[in-house]
């Protein structure tokens, strides 16, 4: 595993520059991240670019020893820029401009902003695209970050318009497929067609769904025109670009397309402060101590990226002390970068690149953690990475091996969003959904990879798809050809219940899905807190699956048409109704979950599956706090508690420290 840093030259004297890059080399360090907020540096009047203090930054740090990962600099348009063009600005949903003295201000669609941007990459590139000291690119920084996926501007409008000219062709259809009838919204010209916001009360679901969708393929297309001046200009570099986990308002699966591998940046205590409430319902998190961020959540994000492009990817910057952006920002006690890094190499990570060398000493991230602190003494980091170098060799021998999930969760965007904007039920997401079968494959030891639907589903013994709300024949085919061969289906509620253009469908739910499951969703109900209802077994094929806590948040009263009935409601409303069921196909099977499961039910659903069908499970009784994961054949074992534990594998016991790790 290659170890790197974030670094920006020009917040030092240069005369730091070469002491720097030889602290870095002397640490073990061999990658560095500059440049990507540095436009003003290179081009502070238009036209008139400034090379000397990046050629000497790159000659400098090149000389220690360093490769060069150079950003392109396009989420931070200096003032000149703005001040001269400011239609590149972006509008937010309140209809306010945003504007410059920060970062990621601009519009994805603005013509003025493609023209500078393509001009300062194709000038960057010009000039360094053949260069040997470089080795890859990072297309701008943390697309949508700071709520920036969605701009609500005029040239939004008028992309919307043509966006869905292209989809729709007439007015009768798009009005057709958005049920425009309601509320009396039909369209009789493309521009009285406005973004959805600033409505009175919600807009229609189908016009937001379609701008989410056009939004976000906004951000693709504007990283395509940087990737493919990139392709064109520095035909032997990388490309890649840094992503934020679980963040969702744009489509992963089309953003990672043509890169070369994807990265995130991955910031544990920080995440788990301000992300961890997307993943667990409110007041549901579990007790990880405060520095050492929840395990859950960071591997969620770890198979998720993983899982864009089905390679092993990068993490661009890791979190090496303490953040500056959540309501605690905590110091991090020793080993826990150590454990975090090994965390991400268990789940397919192959580089890790920490954020930042030194501590800022102006400006916004002053309170940021550095590998050095303010004065360029050794913060903890620098132990870190040395105690990181010192196992390299056995780093390098895990992470030469690619992951080998046997088990699939699907994700989908447009599911997601189409979730998002009518939840029915509070809390209900998504995204949370998803989680739980996560954590619950966790806590079993199974590995998995989180992939697209469209993903090619024959490495795999089990795919779970928590919820596949809009119907796609395509998929519906795909699952039960998988199943035919002996794979095991595993798909829950609110599926198959709304076409592609986020209407209801016609048919009876759950839609396409219908003959795979060979159950009929009879009635669906959320429940309101408090409201459960028991489950029991309803077969002796169900022998071994004892479910005993009951149903809770939103059950679906299912009816079995060719389907074997496995599980039934023993109270509530729909008492005596199927709950679970099994269609057999060939070989394998698709099993129908008519309930919102906690992470125990599905834990003890998946422990009876794997156990019925052989699926591998790392190890037999994970204490709670170790995670398991694998690379090839060896499996690595975490240990994010404070207190040692011992873990058997096969047969034989391995004792892990506290904050520790090991290779089986
Ligand atoms: C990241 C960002 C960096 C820096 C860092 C601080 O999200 O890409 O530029 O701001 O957070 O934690
Ligand atoms: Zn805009």
């Amino acid at each position: 595993m290659q170890l790197g840093v974030c670094y920006y030259p020009e917040h030092w004297n240069p005369n730091r520059w070469a002491i720097d890059a030889q602290q870095m080399r002397s640490i073990g360090l061999e990658i560095v991240r500059i440049a990507e907020f540095s436009w003003q540096k290179i081009e502070p009047v238009e036209g008139n670019y400034q090379w000397d203090w990046l050629d000497t930054a790159i000659e400098t740090l090149s000389a220690a020893g360093l490769k060069l990962i150079l950003g392109t600099p396009t989420a931070t348009p200096p003032p000149w820029l703005c001040q001269q063009y400011p239609e590149i600005l972006p509008v937010d949903a309140l209809g306010h401009t945003r504007h410059y003295g920060s970062r990621r201000h601009y519009c994805p669609n603005s013509p003025a902003y493609h023209q500078h941007s393509q001009r300062i990459v194709q000038a960057l590139a010009e000039r360094y695209g053949h260069d040997s000291r470089v080795i890859g690119w990072q297309i701008d920084n943390e697309f949508g970050d700071h709520d920036t996926a969605r701009c609500y501007c005029q040239h939004c409008t008028h992309a919307y318009q043509a966006w869905l000219k292209t989809r729709y062709g007439t007015l009768e259809t798009l009005n057709e497929a958005w049920g425009a009838v309601f509320w009396s919204q039909s369209y009789t010209d493309w521009a009285q067609i406005r973004l959805p916001n600033l409505t009175v009360v919600n807009p229609n679901p189908s016009a937001v769904l379609d701008y989410y969708r056009f939004a976000s393929d906004s951000v693709v297309n504007y990283q395509k025109l940087q990737l493919d001046l990139l392709r064109q200009l520095a035909p032997s570099h990388f490309v890649t670009t840094n992503l934020l986990g679980s963040y969702h308002d744009l489509d992963y699966h089309k953003l990672a397309q043509g890169l070369d591998f994807v990265s995130w940046d991955s910031y544990p205590t920080g995440y788990t402060e301000t992300h961890g409430h997307r993943l667990y319902p409110p007041g549901e998190r579990p007790q990880f101590a405060f520095d050492v961020g929840d395990p859950y959540v960071i591997g969620f994000c770890h198979a998720l990226t993983y899982g864009l492009l089905r390679r092993p990817f990068w993490i661009m910057e890791q979190q090496i002390g303490n953040v500056n952006w959540t309501d605690y920002n905590t110091g991090v006690r020793p080993g826990t970068p150590r454990l975090w890094s090994w965390h991400a190499a268990g789940h397919g990570a192959d580089v890790v690149v920490f954020f930042r060398w030194r501590a800022c000493l102006f400006a916004q991230e002053q309170y940021h953690s550095g590998v050095l602190n303010h004065a360029a003494e050794p913060a903890l980091g620098w132990d870190e990475i040395l105690s990181l170098q010192a196992e390299q060799a056995e780093l390098k021998q895990f992470t030469a091996q690619p992951p080998t999930a046997k088990v699939a969760l699907l994700l989908d965007y447009e599911n997601l969003w189409a979730i998002q904007l009518q939840p029915h039920r509070k809390e209900f997401t998504y995204l949370r959904h998803l989680f739980v079968w996560y954590c619950a494959l966790q806590a079993l030891a199974i590995p998995v990879e989180i992939v697209a639907h469209r993903a090619d589903f024959s490495q795999f013994q089990c795919v779970i798809a928590p919820t596949l709300h809009i119907n796609d024949d395509g998929l519906a085919e795909r699952l039960q050809a998988f199943a035919a061969q002996g794979g095991q289906v595993v798909v829950g509620i609110r599926s198959g219940f709304k076409t592609e253009s986020n209407r209801v469908t016609d048919a009876p739910l759950p839609g396409v899905y219908r003959t795979l499951l060979g159950s009929k969703v009879q009635a669906w109900s959320s429940l309101p807190p408090q409201v459960q209802c028991a489950l029991e077994s309803a077969s002796p094929a169900a022998a071994g699956l004892h479910i005993a806590e009951p149903a809770g948040q939103w059950v679906e009263s299912l009816h079995s048409e060719t389907s074997q009935v496995l599980l039934t409601y023993a109270s509530g409303l729909y008492s005596g109704k199927a709950a679970l069921t099994c269609q057999a196909h060939g070989s394998g099977n698709a099993y129908t979950f008519g309930w919102y499961p906690s992470v125990g039910q599905a834990r003890t659903f998946l422990a009876w599956l794997a156990e019925r069908h052989a699926m591998p499970r790392l190890v037999e009784a994970l204490p709670y706090g170790v995670f398991a994961t694998q690379r090839g054949a060896q499996t690595l074992l975490l240990n994010f508690l404070d207190t040692p534990q011992d873990v058997e594998v096969g047969g034989r016991r391995h004792s892990l420290a506290a904050r520790d790790v090991k290779v089986v």
